[in-house]
């Protein structure tokens, strides 16, 4: 039977492919759009969310990493750079690993996910914790590719955007037609530049009839294109979109401004109380900044900017068993500590209230 290819073999005709000898894949993309009937209800519209969750590193930067990887090898590279808040070093040194070259990434120390360290370790990445921020961190990605060889895989790379914009390619597909409105996380602002270039080039090709409005949300706590500054020492659960200087922070604005969209921000509350509502009504379990798309849904229902019966999707970027402590955490701040009993049946039916 055919299994799927990965992006660049089932995206070949728009993602250009080279040289078929040097595709790095795990497999990725092809994730599930899943229709939420709890969200659909609470909202009066379709709500379809695209897991990105289900990439084989857990988070949508496969896409973008088995293309910037190829084209690497192509051009010869030894070694592959990035800063990253995680998610990215865990894709970057799953895919150096599968290509056979190394990995070099640089991260905000103490500032990730266990989860998503222990992932750049077993892959085998050369792994520097940085005294600083993210952003502190692709300054020294972006000086270190300008002076020694090792090629940069952070988004400011053309190819990263490239492999994401297959996505809005995937949800173009299933719903044969673009939505009327799709929510996003926004960090560094990659992967909404990454969607804008897919659902724009789906209408110039006629796949689509359509581009959505393009929303977007920040952390309260990081949140520099809704404040319109640089946040010099960003903060929120979300660790995974901590960043106060978004490196595609103008093409962010373009998509928002060009598809008539929106960014706005969500407190560390409403992030959390969307990843328990997501998992418990839909069975999608996501990490924190993935969850801020559910918050931004109603969000924007609350301010009445989601006209009835529209369609409306949802990427959520990343696995919540990346950083699964969250889950553990009860909405009023205690430790969920599931109740003991003997090995005995009629005391546990007794506990359940079954007896
Ligand atoms: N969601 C998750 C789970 C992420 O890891 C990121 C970015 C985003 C959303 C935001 O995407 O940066 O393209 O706007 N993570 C980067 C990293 C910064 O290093 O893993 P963006």
């Amino acid at each position: 039977a055919n299994q799927w290819q990965g992006v660049l073999r089932e995206w070949a005709d728009v993602l250009d492919v080279t040289d078929a000898s040097t595709v790095v894949t795990l497999g990725e993309g092809g994730t599930p759009l899943i229709e939420s009937r709890a969200l659909s209800s609470m909202t009066d519209a379709r709500v379809l969310v695209k897991f990105e969750g289900l990439n084989p590193t857990g988070s949508f930067k496969d896409r973008g990493m088995t293309v910037a990887v190829s084209r690497a090898i192509e051009r010869g590279a030894k070694a592959i750079a990035c800063a990253s808040t995680g998610n990215t070093s865990a894709a970057a040194a799953a895919y150096a690993a599968a290509a056979g070259i190394q990995a070099i990434v640089l991260v905000p120390e103490g500032r990730i996910s266990m989860g998503k360290l222990a992932q750049s370790v077993v892959h085998g990445a050369r792994i520097v914790q940085i005294r600083g921020n993210f952003d502190d961190c692709l300054d020294i990605s972006k000086e270190l590719a300008e002076q020694y060889p090792v090629h940069l895989v952070n988004s400011v790379n053309d190819d990263r955007i490239e492999g994401q914009k297959t996505a809005a390619l995937e949800i173009i597909d299933v719903l044969g037609d673009a939505p009327d409105m799709h929510i996003m996380p926004v960090g560094n602002a990659g992967n909404i530049t990454s969607y804008w270039r897919g659902f724009s080039q789906a209408e110039t090709a006629g796949t689509a009839t359509r581009r959505p409005r393009m929303i977007g949300f920040q952390a309260a706590g990081a949140a520099p294109i809704v404040r319109g500054e640089i946040v010099r020492d960003p903060d929120t659960v979300a660790t995974a979109i901590r960043i106060g200087n978004p490196a595609s922070w103008q093409q962010a604005l373009a998509a928002r401004d060009e598809s008539g969209g929106y960014i706005g921000a969500i407190d560390d509350a409403g992030i959390l109380r969307a990843q328990r509502l997501l998992a418990s009504s839909t069975g999608v379990f996501v990490e924190p900044a993935s969850a801020i798309s559910v918050a931004g849904l109603l969000e924007r229902h609350a301010a009445g900017e989601i006209p009835a019966g529209s369609t409306v999707t949802l990427t959520v970027t990343g696995h919540g068993l990346k950083d699964a402590a969250w889950g553990l955490r009860l909405e009023d701040g205690s430790d969920a500590t599931p109740e003991s009993a003997d090995a005995d049946t009629a005391q546990v039916a007794q506990m359940l209230g079954l007896a």
